[in-house]
């Protein structure tokens, strides 16, 4: 499996502390399945600025190194979208931004408070520049819990989403159980990753999420979001796999 969230970067941000903790915390995810994970550290988020890409380089190579390509880790970042993303979309590859593999896919989280109108200019500008926003754990989001339908608007301009693993699992509690469920019921799940952070606090538990989406809704579904969808994603290919939306669940 292909796991393209993940903390695994050591002392750039909440995700493992050092080298110890980022080998066996990826060792973890290679005994759970993972073959290739995408470092994701966060970037300008908060006291997480993380703005050298040459740095984080040089941190994904040194873990390949301990690791020695088993799983092998590739680059990339999670963004936490401001009022700055267009100006960070200027700067291009010399800015801080790189997709997840190097890829057209950029891993965005948005904000608690953030204005809906602000998003959708925004990543309507991201198509127009080639990138396709991937939204990080929306269920975990308190406005989208709201109001799906806002989420449905950022599929309809190209955005594509990603739930956690562990939301599916009950990890974030009921309510985002809930919103992940409905999220697939409108058909809004593209991907499905483990945000992993740390062996005790938030573990990669991408096997049991897939068995999860395997028994709720189907084979179909979850070759598409654990196979089909995350290999398409490392090569800048449109996704192969757009999931139907569901009156009711199947
Ligand atoms: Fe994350």
């Amino acid at each position: 499996m292909i796991d393209i969230h993940f903390h695994c970067l050591p002392g750039l941000d909440d995700g493992p502390s050092n080298w110890d903790e980022a080998v066996a915390l990826c060792r973890a995810a290679a005994a759970d399945g993972a073959t290739r994970l995408i470092a994701t550290p966060h970037v300008l988020r908060g006291e997480w600025i993380n703005e050298d890409v040459d740095a984080r380089d040089d941190l994904v190579l040194r873990l390949n190194t301990l690791l020695e390509g088993s799983p092998a880790i590739l680059p990339g970042c999670e963004y936490l979208f401001s009022t700055e993303a267009l100006a960070l979309l200027d700067h291009g590859t010399a800015g801080p931004l790189i997709g997840l593999n190097r890829s057209r896919y950029l891993l965005v989280e948005l904000p608690a408070e953030v204005s809906q109108a602000s998003v959708e200019a925004a990543f309507h500008e991201f198509g127009v520049g080639g990138i396709t926003p991937v939204i990080a754990h929306p269920e975990r989001h308190p406005a989208l819990r709201r109001s799906p339908e806002r989420l449905a608007r950022l599929v309809s301009r190209g955005a594509r989403c990603q739930v956690t693993a562990g939301s599916l699992l009950g990890d974030f509690g009921e309510r985002a159980a809930d919103a992940a469920d409905e999220f697939f019921r409108m058909g809004l799940v593209h991907f499905v990753a483990s945000d992993a952070h740390s062996l005790g606090r938030r573990p990669p538990r991408l096997a049991a999420a897939r068995e999860r989406v395997r028994r709720a809704w189907g084979a179909e579904a979850e070759q598409g979001i654990f196979e089909a969808n995350p290999a398409a994603l490392l090569v800048s290919e449109p996704i192969p796999w757009t999931p139907p939306a569901r009156a009711v669940r199947g």
